[in-house]
């Protein structure tokens, strides 16, 4: 039973621990192309403190650890990392979020090490639209690394996709099809204002209903399957089932009433919310020699101090201090 309970009785049993803020990719809806200011290096966790603030918090009552960024795959150690989780009393489940352009190499390492469910990012199968998106020609690797995945047998594999107005809005259907096609589960989420370089625009953001009409007016019959639990996405069943597809309506339909999500960002942050405004500073005190008992006191106390929402739609809105890179996607 977890510990991390917030004012509302929100019980928080699913961190986001990011392993670097650096990336392969610079998407466009992410971060500038040049200019980003990055995490200093003394200032990201080593992989015993990281591995110690993640024990702390399964010791809360936390159950799925998923491995995020920037990009996860980045960082050298990640099979140990997984592998070291694993390993943890109540033996947690590891999930991944990766651009999948080092899965060929590490689905296999990382599967026998114990990771299990993998998302992996993909907002076009057009290489030329692909370079627009993420200034990066790879999406033939993005592909083998999801190809990869699936050979490792790690399960279910998901594929984000994030539509940007003008640019891949009306490659749904090709998505959803080529997705069925290959036995993942695709997500479409929903733009949010979590990049780097403030350039998120409402009016250009493609919403969960245009979606929806967009897969729709393709011939797709969309049914909603009941009880998401605390998953963000709303799911649908694709023609009669069994295969589905899920919509991440973040902005138009947020799903914090059920939010059971912490963060631990590279450089030991915590944060109850991706747009949490304040951070609690968990490395100074781990570098000062504080407890394992003094380090759950500070989570707790960050966790009971969450918002009932995002507030993404309060007049008042004011972004978290970093973007969605540093934080930890
Ligand atoms: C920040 S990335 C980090 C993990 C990894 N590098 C990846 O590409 O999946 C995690 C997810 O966040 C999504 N993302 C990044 N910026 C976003 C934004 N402003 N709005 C919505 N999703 C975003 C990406 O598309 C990706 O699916």
């Amino acid at each position: 039973m977890s510990t991390l309970i917030d004012r509302f009785g929100r019980r928080h049993t699913d961190l986001r621990v990011s392993l670097t803020d650096r990336c392969s990719l610079r998407c466009t809806y992410c971060m500038p192309e040049q200019g980003m200011q990055w995490i200093e290096r003394g200032r990201h966790l080593t992989t015993p403190e990281l591995l110690r603030l993640v024990r702390v918090a399964v010791d809360q009552g936390v159950r799925t650890i998923r491995l995020t960024g920037g990009e996860p795959l980045l960082r050298p150690d990640v099979v140990g990392i997984v592998r070291a989780i694993r390993a943890m009393p109540h033996s947690p489940e590891v999930a991944l979020t990766t651009n999948g352009l080092r899965l060929t190499g590490l689905a296999a390492p990382l599967a026998d090490a114990g990771l299990g469910r993998v998302n992996i990012s993909l907002d076009t199968m057009d290489r030329q639209r692909f370079v627009r998106l993420t200034r990066r020609d790879r999406l033939v690797e993005t592909l083998a690394g999801i190809a990869a995945a699936k050979a490792a047998g790690l399960n279910p594999v998901k594929v984000n996709s994030v539509l940007m107005r003008g640019v891949n809005d009306d490659e749904a259907p090709t998505l959803l099809l080529w997705a069925l096609e290959q036995g993942v589960q695709l997500r479409f989420i929903e733009q949010m204002p979590l990049d780097a370089q403030h350039a998120w625009d409402a009016s250009q953001m493609v919403t969960a209903a245009e979606i929806e009409r967009s897969l729709a007016d393709a011939g797709f019959e969309l049914t909603p399957v009941a009880d998401r639990g605390s998953s963000p996405a709303e799911i649908f069943s694709v023609n009669g089932g069994p295969q589905t597809v899920g919509v991440i309506g973040s902005m138009t339909r947020p799903f914090c009433g059920d939010c059971d999500r912490v963060r631990l960002t590279s450089d030991g942050q915590w944060m109850n919310c991706l747009f949490a405004r304040t951070e609690t500073d968990l490395r100074t005190p781990l570098r000062a020699g504080a407890s394992d008992a003094e380090l759950a006191a500070l989570m707790r106390l960050d966790v009971a101090a969450k918002r009932r929402g995002h507030g993404t739609d309060d007049p008042g809105f004011t972004r978290p201090g970093r973007g969605m890179s540093a934080i930890g996607g």
